[in-house]
């Protein structure tokens, strides 16, 4: 998605960190759903082992993220305002 076609941030959208990086969400909009959106498929590090959303469903686990000390689906998380969330790196053993 290119940055002209992307919608404009408008106030009802929520902000979040993924990575240390902020972004923006709509009210009802998944981590997973949101990064795709910001042009974000793939959600571990490195890349030589990236990883990303598949089922959209909670079944298989491609979608991981570590959220407040806990491994969870993006893909079944909702964004609120502050959330944070790290994709999953070479040394975690998650
Ligand atoms: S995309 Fe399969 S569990 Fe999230």
């Amino acid at each position: 998605m290119t940055s002209a076609s992307m919608p404009k941030r408008t106030d009802a959208d929520l902000r979040f960190r993924f990575n240390g990086t902020e972004y923006s969400a709509r009210p009802g909009e998944t981590l997973a759903a949101a990064l795709l959106r910001a042009g974000v498929p793939m959600l571990s590090e490195p890349a030589s082992d990236a990883r990303g959303a598949f089922c959209w469903m909670g079944w298989c686990q491609e979608c991981r993220v570590r959220h407040e000390g806990r491994w969870v689906e993006a893909c079944r998380l909702f964004v609120h305002d502050g959330l944070e969330a790290h994709g999953r790196r070479a040394d975690d053993a998650g």
